[in-house]
């Protein structure tokens, strides 16, 4: 029977937790970890192995090389340097080096004959997925980002609060840039197929301030951070998430930062959309009806993903 296999790299914080919530819920069989600390990824591959003996489903995990990633069946972008984030609270100032990072061995995998899915955290996470796209020359949907996966989390953490309604019997999003400038199309947001609109006409819990809640989400990811100087089991676990609905071909329609390529009137161009995940990546954009100043916030979002990719060109 032929093996799932999950490749990692960079175990810092992050792809440490990945690594450890792909393994304890049995996701993949084999984890090969990458780091550009070698010692690192012997390390973690040691600690998790130690715990294999209690986890509920048979893993092998071991430190690797990008040679080592020709049969993983999808690949972690994990890389990083989280410290860069503590003056300015902005993903943006990890750009420099983690563009120049991923430029130095996008090639590196592909020269391995790795033929699956990525998956991409690394921030600022549109830019960095875009980037991984275009160096790897993978086919359309086959090189996706966490985005606003992690963003809607918070989101719904948020409207469960507000209205008692349990995370998974709402349905909302959050779009555009995995960053300062997401926004939430309300007009979709739904629980259990009743619209929010329907239910705040009668129901004082859903009548919450949603400009505050937009930026409560935004903000959360920075609550964590002031606190532990990193963000690593909602990133976890979005991106596990996301590895067993490949690798199960489920077809889950889940918010990731996919490629444009006229949806939204927008192309070339990686943002935070819902999309049909299954075996081949991002097999679908979902085009969600708007209203006109929902489109006219989600082009906002767009316009500011594209000027922050301008300072690429300028990375030596
Ligand atoms: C997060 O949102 C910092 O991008 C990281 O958790």
């Amino acid at each position: 029977m032929k093996k799932r296999i999950v490749g990692i790299i960079g175990v810092g914080h992050v792809g440490a937790h990945c690594a450890y919530a792909i393994a304890i819920q049995g996701i993949a069989d084999e984890i090969v970890l990458i780091d550009a600390n070698a010692q690192k990824a012997i390390s973690e591959s040691q600690d998790l192995m130690d715990s294999c003996m209690y986890f509920p489903h048979r893993v092998d995990v071991r430190p690797g090389d990008f040679a080592d990633l020709k049969d993983c069946d999808v690949i972690v972008n994990s890389t990083g340097n989280i410290d860069i984030l503590r003056n300015n609270h902005d993903r943006l100032d990890e750009m420099d080096f983690t563009i120049k990072a991923v430029s130095g061995y996008v090639d590196k995998i592909m020269a391995s004959g790795f033929d699956g899915v990525i998956i991409n955290i690394t921030n600022p996470c549109d830019i960095v997925t875009s980037q991984i796209a275009k160096l790897s020359g993978l086919p359309r949907g086959r090189v996706f980002g966490t985005g606003t996966g992690l963003d809607t989390s918070r989101l719904r953490t948020c409207l469960a609060r507000e209205t008692g309604v349990d995370h998974k019997s709402i349905n909302c999003y959050m779009m555009g840039e995995h960053g300062a400038s997401q926004m939430a199309p309300w007009s979709a947001v739904s629980f259990g197929g009743r619209s929010l609109e329907d239910c705040a006409k009668t129901d004082p819990r859903f009548q919450f301030d949603r400009e505050a809640i937009r930026k409560e989400a935004i903000a959360g990811g920075w609550v964590t951070f002031s606190g532990k100087f990193c963000t690593e089991y909602g990133i976890a676990s979005t991106c596990a998430r996301m590895v067993n609905i490949v690798l199960h071909d489920e077809k889950q329609i889940m918010p990731v930062s996919a490629e444009l390529c006229g949806e939204y009137g927008e192309k070339d161009l990686f943002v935070g959309v819902p999309a049909v995940i299954g075996a081949k990546g991002v097999e679908q954009v979902v085009e969600l009806p708007m209203t006109d100043e929902e489109y006219q916030q989600f082009k906002g979002c767009c316009a500011d993903v594209r000027k922050n990719m301008e300072h690429i060109k300028d990375i030596k």
